[in-house]
C-alpha cells in the first residue's frame, strides 16, 4: 500500500504521531525500525524559528536517514508561519504539517494549535501564505472541532483550496482533550469531504483497530500517538497484520528490555546526561508497565539519573521475568 501526499510517496499505513516530549529522534528512529511508514517530530514554534531562536531549531533535529519525516509547526500568523516554513525548508523534511490541534491554553491563548480551527478563513490564509513561500507539501492535523459544533470538514475543504496536501483527524474536539472516545463518524466525513489523502487519528490501540479505522472511514493511513509510547512494536504488529491477516504476538520481556536500553543510549547520546534520562521516564514506565516485576524497581526507575544504573535495574526484569511475557 502506498499513499502519496503532494510528490511524497508514503509505503504502508501507520504513521508516528507528533507527541510533544516523546517523538524526539530517538524514538522516532525505534518506531521507523518497527515499519513505520514516517514519522511527525514534535512541534516547533513558528515565531521561535522566525526570529533565529536556537531552542526552537533544536527541534530540527532528523538526518537523511530518516524520510519520510513531516516537521510539525505551530503559531497564528501567516508571514511568520511562512518564515517558519522558509527555516524549516532549509533542512529538507518531505512535509511540514501544521498544528490545528493543540488544546493548551498557552497555545490557543495566541491563536495558534486548535484555535485555527475557528476561522478557516483565516487558517486559509496562513496555509497559503506556507505553500507560496516553500516548494514542500503542507498537511494539517486537526480535531473535530473546536468544541462540540464540530466544523472538520469546512477546515479540511477550505484547507483542500488553500493547498494543503492531506489532513490528519484526530478525531476529538478541542474541548473534549483527550477523554472519551474518539468518534471515528468524523474522520468519514472528511474522508467525504475532501480528495486529498485523509490520516485517521485516535484510539489506535492495536492492529485490530487499525484495520478498522481503515475499513470503517476510508482513511489513507492511520496515526498512532500515546499506543507507541513504550511500544514501537505496534507498527510492525499493524503493518504485519494488514498485510497478512495473522495476528502478530507481543514482544518479550526481553524485547522490552533491550529496547528500552537502546532508547535510553540514544536519547542520552542526544541529549546528555541527566536530560537524556529523565525525559524518558513516561517510555521507560511504558515499556516496563506490562512486565509483573517491575513494580518492585518503579519507584526506583523513576528516580535514578545514572544511566549505567537504569540499565542494571531494566536488565534485573529480564533475569526475574524471562520468557514470562513471551507470545
Ligand atoms: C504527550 C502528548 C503530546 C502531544 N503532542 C502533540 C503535538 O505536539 N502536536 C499534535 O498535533 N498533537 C499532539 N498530541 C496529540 C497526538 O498527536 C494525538 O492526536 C492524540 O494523542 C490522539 O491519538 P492517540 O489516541 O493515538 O494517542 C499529543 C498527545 C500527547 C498524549
Amino acid at each position: 500500500m502506498s499513499t502519496t501526499i503532494g510528490d511524497v510517496p508514503i509505503d504502508g499505513y501507520t504513521i508516528l504521531a507528533p507527541l510533544a516530549g516523546v517523538t524526539d529522534r530517538s524514538f522516532r528512529i525505534l518506531c521507523r525500525d518497527q515499519g513505520a511508514s514516517a514519522a511527525v517530530t514534535e512541534m516547533v514554534s513558528a515565531q521561535g524559528l522566525a526570529s533565529g531562536s536556537e531552542r526552537s531549531s533544536e527541534y530540527l533535529d532528523f538526518d537523511g536517514t530518516e524520510h519520510p519525516i513531516s516537521v510539525q509547526v505551530f503559531g497564528s500568523e501567516p508571514d511568520v508561519m511562512a518564515e517558519g516554513a522558509r527555516v524549516i525548508a532549509e533542512r529538507e523534511p518531505d512535509l511540514i504539517d501544521i498544528n490545528c490541534g493543540c488544546p493548551v491554553k498557552k497555545i490557543v491563548n495566541r491563536n495558534a494549535g486548535a484555535a485555527l480551527m475557528k476561522d478557516p478563513v483565516h487558517l486559509s490564509k496562513v496555509i497559503r501564505s506556507m505553500v507560496e513561500a516553500v516548494s514542500i507539501p503542507i498537511t494539517l492535523k486537526i480535531r473535530s472541532g473546536w468544541d462540540k459544533e464540530e466544523n472538520a470538514s469546512v477546515v479540511a475543504r477550505a484547507a483542500e483550496d488553500a493547498g494543503a496536501s492531506a489532513i490528519a483527524v484526530h478525531a476529538r474536539s478541542r474541548s473534549e482533550r483527550f477523554t472519551g472516545q474518539a468518534d471515528w463518524d468524523v474522520i468519514t466525513r472528511v474522508r467525504q469531504a475532501v480528495s486529498i489523502p485523509v490520516i485517521g487519528n485516535g484510539d489506535v490501540r492495536d492492529a485490530e483497530a487499525a484495520r478498522k479505522m481503515l475499513e470503517e472511514t476510508g482513511c489513507d493511513l492511520v496515526m498512532i500517538g500515546r499506543w507507541a509510547i513504550g511500544n514501537p512494536w505496534i507498527f510492525s504488529q499493524i503493518e504485519r497484520y494488514l498485510d497478512s491477516g495473522t495476528p502478530v504476538s507481543s514482544p518479550s520481556v526481553s524485547d522490552r528490555v533491550e529496547t528500552a536500553i537502546r532508547h535510553l543510549r540514544l536519547s542520552v547520546a542526544a541529549k546528555g546526561c541527566p536530560k537524556g534520562v529523565y525525559e524518558l521516564r513516561r517510555s521507560l514506565a511504558a515499556y516496563t508497565k506490562p512486565i509483573p516485576s517491575a513494580k518492585g524497581i518503579r519507584r526506583e526507575l523513576m528516580t535514578e539519573e545514572d544511566p549505567d544504573r537504569v540499565e542494571v535495574l531494566l536488565r534485573s526484569l529480564d533475569t526475574e521475568d524471562q520468557g514470562g511475557e513471551g507470545t
